[in-house]
């Protein structure tokens, strides 16, 4: 649990799994309503009479409640005097506590209707049969009727679809209201929020500049310089802007150019930073960072390379003013509630970031932005004067174009990712599809295909273009971009790039993929 928080009023939501708790989590904040994510195990009656939320919000999770480890809640929950919502997994803890049995079923995926069978203040605005979105296999086969009412039940398994105690506020639903496929999941929660625990929806992200703020004078305090590392990303530079309004000259932003920047980047960045008034320390590596990566081929030893230079060059700058005691960094939420989670085993690729960074140049952490989402970020960017076209902008690999070239990055490799890149950029924002996007971008590995060019036999590199849809760029589906615009952005790279005589389109989803190539 952060021991800051950003709200007086709040909503703790339990988290069962974690992509199904953020979800929730941004529902709950989207409505108006401040929320937090807390584990099971620190959930106890203390931390209900410190933090005293005006209502929980139990997750979905892939556990089944009759196995022996599987994460739980004690029978206390049911006394709280706060309105309780367990979904899917907590709709069926909450059953099992109330003396309900569950069982494993028939399962029921996806879109499923229920019909209401007891009118109360949670369905309201329903009608009498809606479509909800299910993912289960376990299910609350009854539930006893002197403890509980059932108001919902789905229509082909006669399934509990939702129910609620009798003499408190204490609600299950065995669907998801949390996904957009549930198309009144969103009345769902404001009846909860609004009608039931009573909260209004008055919470903005825009209204948070002064608190953060106030909270990074305290912290940093009068005297010490902090130090951030900027990428023109939109974190990073909401985190400079806070920095800059709490503590002005003292803080130290570093902008260093790896050479894997895309086309025109590096001017379009600190021409930003002078916009804003943020004074940037302009470190141009590219030399270095290109002769350090030369004959690399492995992608995980690409990543390797590059966090190291960029490490080295931080501490050298940090080393050189022993008024630095502090770096800033841009985490958002999802990225502190996961890093609870033993990381290495799985972990697919070494994201570049700064994780490592303070302990190895001795400086203590701030993270103004690490209660937000980055939804939520974008929009405190503008709030902040970050144009909508930065603050809306796609997020971009720290390493840069570098893991987005399959094999060696040769200068010519480079020329083709920065061009293809910007062309399909081009063509999407030509035709509004850019913002709909999460990521598009152009791959370029060693490969080639013979073509011809004005009769010419040639042997050109292959691109790949890769156009995704996410949420969070923790699953990711390939984008049904119009036929034509895929033509054009062809047509495009292999007449404006000589070098290349096939563009390909990825349609692989993640997963099994991942978005970036390396
Ligand atoms: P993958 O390729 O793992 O990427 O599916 C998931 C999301 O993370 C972004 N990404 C990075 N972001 N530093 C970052 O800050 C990195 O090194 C990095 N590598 C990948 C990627 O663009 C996608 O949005």
């Amino acid at each position: 649990m952060a021991e800051k928080t950003l709200a007086s009023e709040k909503v703790l939501v339990v988290n069962f799994g974690s992509q199904y708790a953020h979800l929730i989590a941004r529902r709950v904040r989207e409505i108006g309503v401040y929320s937090e994510i807390v584990d099971p195990a620190e959930l106890s009656p203390k931390l209900i009479e410190e933090v005293k939320p005006r209502a929980v919000i139990l997750s979905g999770g892939p556990s089944s409640v009759y196995e022996e480890d599987s994460p739980r809640i004690g029978e206390w929950i049911l006394g709280l005097g706060i309105p309780v919502l367990g979904i899917c997994y907590g709709h069926q803890l909450l059953a099992k506590l109330a003396g309900g049995s569950v069982k494993r079923g028939r399962g029921e995926y996806g879109a499923t209707t229920i019909e209401l069978t007891t009118k109360d203040p949670l369905f309201e605005g329903f009608e009498e049969e809606e479509i909800v979105w299910m993912s289960h296999a376990d299910y609350v086969e009854n539930i006893p009727a002197s403890r509980a009412m059932v108001l919902a039940k789905s229509r082909d398994t006669g399934y509990v679809a939702a129910f609620r105690l009798r003499d408190k506020p204490i609600y299950g639903v065995q669907f998801h209201p949390e996904v957009v496929h549930t198309p009144k999941g969103m009345k769902l929660f404001e009846n909860f929020l609004q009608s039931i625990a009573g909260l209004e929806p008055t919470w903005r992200v825009e209204d948070l500049v002064g608190r953060i703020v106030s909270e990074l004078k305290t912290t940093i305090g009068s005297r010490d310089k902090v130090l951030v590392a900027v990428s023109g990303g939109v974190d990073s530079t909401t985190v400079a802007l806070l920095l800059k309004r709490a503590i002005g000259d003292r803080l130290v932003a570093v902008f260093v150019n790896h050479g894997f920047m895309r086309e025109g980047e590096v001017d379009e960045v600190l021409s930003m930073f002078r916009k804003l008034g943020i004074n940037v320390h302009y470190v141009n590596a590219e030399r270095e960072f290109k002769e350090a990566i030369k004959n690399v081929r492995d992608c995980e030893e690409k990543r390797r390379i590059i966090g190291a230079k960029f490490a080295e060059i931080f501490k050298k700058i940090a080393e050189s003013d022993p008024m630095i005691k502090w770096l800033a960094q841009g985490t958002t939420y999802p990225d502190v509630i996961e890093s609870g989670k033993p990381r290495g085993a799985d972990r697919i690729k070494s994201h570049h970031n700064v994780a490592a960074l303070p302990e190895w140049l001795g400086l203590k952490v701030v993270e103004p932005i690490k209660m937000l989402y980055k939804d939520e970020v974008r929009r405190l960017a503008v709030a902040l004067g970050v144009p909508r076209e930065i603050a809306y902008r796609h997020p971009f690999p720290g390493p840069g174009l570098a893991v987005r070239i399959i094999g060696e990055v040769t200068d010519e490799k480079l020329r083709i990712a920065r061009k293809a890149s910007r062309i399909v950029e081009e063509e999407l924002k030509n035709n509004s599809i850019y913002q709909r996007v999460w990521q598009a971008f152009a791959v370029v590995g060693d490969d080639k295909w013979v073509g011809v060019k004005g009769d010419k036999r040639v042997e050109g590199y292959i691109v790949t273009i890769r156009i995704v849809e996410s949420e969070d760029g923790m699953t990711a589906d390939w984008s049904r971009v119009p036929p034509e615009v895929l033509n054009r952005i062809a047509w495009r790279i292999t007449s404006e790039i000589p070098e290349v005589s096939m563009v390909t389109y990825s349609i692989t989803t993640k997963p099994p993929s991942t978005i970036e190539p390396c």
